[in-house]
């Protein structure tokens, strides 16, 4: 039997609209019966943006500055949307009202009243599926700590740890680009851009920060306007919030430390995780990516244990059982992921993409975050 065919519209066409393009057009790379991604039509403000796509794509149909071109279209069935923060609300919006389903890019909106009008627009198109993407949580070590996690293995949970750390900040003559402007990228700057990678795993665990302390960081205060010249950089750099979350079997809290850093010298791009709890321990970071680290406490005895994973993804590739995993195919896992949902059998698959209420969630912690970096206190969030 021929497998059902999607159809994608791609909004914003930069690092991201690339990378998700990318993964569609090596899709024969999955062994999986999920139906298949069709990049079909492409939209950017940017024409210069275009030349790549036609290159490459010989399905496309419609090729536009104008994305409601896309969301008129009865041939698109599905958007996904790589736009800069101030314009998520409007174009997701627009999106979900015109019936088409949406895997869209954090931070889910702007801000919490940006967020809250997204979800509005869900809950008036129950028909649609709407997921936010986060891909880290795709490589193959990771989903054997999620299965840990799953398993309940750490007894009592004594702390968990998550962040994202960047370093590409940390050259101060880098120019200021949109993803350093307050107006464009959001009050939330750091927390923003990297928080809601950080907190997929959390969440779909049940462990929502119950308040939080905020220590907010601005390192670059200025940065070369890109013509000679240098301008304010005003958003927050590094943010460590330390949070109490409860343990929703137990009941018992424990502490809860998300750092997002856009300045933590030698982290390229380290994405990681680490939960203590009184039976056992578990690591991942992406800075030894086939790395599985778990402990189990014996006594006063505590040993790590290191399985080297390899590229057992959740959904099998082509690809040789020992070789090694990267970010691309994280990326392509988390589409995978997306395509189960599509398709109406989203438990077949062990880790859906982050849900419309998980970004509520987020939106509630960093405006949180943002208030208790202001006045200095920790702040409940409701
Ligand atoms: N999942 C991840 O790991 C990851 C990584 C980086 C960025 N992101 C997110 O992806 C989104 C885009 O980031 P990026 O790095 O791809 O940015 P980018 O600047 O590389 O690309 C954004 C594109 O949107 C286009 N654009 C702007 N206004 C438009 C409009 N009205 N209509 C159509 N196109 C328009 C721009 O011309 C540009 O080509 C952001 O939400 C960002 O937070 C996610």
């Amino acid at each position: 039997m021929q497998r059902k065919k999607i159809h994608f519209g791609i909004i914003g066409l930069g690092l991201m609209g690339k990378e998700f393009s990318s993964s569609i057009a090596r899709w024969c790379h999955l062994l999986d019966n999920s139906p298949i991604p069709v990049v079909s039509a492409i939209c950017d403000k940017n024409k210069e943006t275009w030349k790549w796509y036609e290159d490459n794509f010989k399905d496309i149909t419609i090729k536009t500055d104008d994305y409601k071109d896309l969301l008129n279209s009865k041939d698109i069935d599905a958007i996904y949307c790589a736009v800069p923060h101030n314009l998520h609300e409007k174009i997701y919006t627009d999106i979900i009202n015109a019936g088409k389903h949406l895997l869209g890019e954090k931070p889910f909106g702007i801000d919490k009243n940006a967020n809250k009008n997204i979800l509005e627009a869900i809950k008036n198109n129950p028909e649609v599926s709407v997921r936010c993407s986060s891909e880290f949580p795709y490589f193959p070590a990771c989903q054997q700590l999620i299965k840990w996690l799953n398993a309940r293995k750490y007894g009592r949970l004594i702390e968990v740890r998550t962040g994202f750390h960047h370093s590409s900040d940390m050259d101060l003559n880098k120019p200021i680009n949109w993803k350093r402007m307050v107006e464009i990228n959001g009050e939330y700057g750091c927390m923003g851009d990297l928080g809601i990678h950080t907190l997929h795993i959390p969440f779909r665990m049940g462990w929502k920060p119950k308040n939080v302390y905020a220590d907010l960081q601005k390192i670059a205060e200025t940065r070369p306007d890109g013509s000679g010249g240098m301008v304010p950089c005003k958003t927050w750099d590094n943010a460590v919030l330390t949070c109490r979350s409860t343990d929703r079997e137990t009941g018992k809290e424990f502490s809860m430390i998300i750092e997002t850093k856009r300045m933590a010298p030698g982290s390229t791009n380290n994405w990681f995780i680490e939960v203590y709890g009184t039976e056992g321990s578990v690591i991942f970071s992406t800075h030894n990516p086939k790395a599985f680290n778990f402990l189990t406490t014996s006594g006063k005895e505590q040993g790590w244990t290191r399985i080297d994973v390899g590229s057992q993804s959740a959904i099998p590739t082509i690809t040789g059982g020992i070789f090694e995993f990267g970010f691309s195919d994280a990326f392509q896992q988390m589409i995978g992921a997306f395509m189960h949902e599509l398709s109406g059998n989203e438990n077949k698959h062990p880790f859906g993409n982050v849900t419309p209420e998980e970004t509520m969630w987020s939106h509630e912690l960093f405006t949180a975050a943002l208030q208790s970096g202001k006045t200095g206190n920790r702040v409940e969030i409701n």
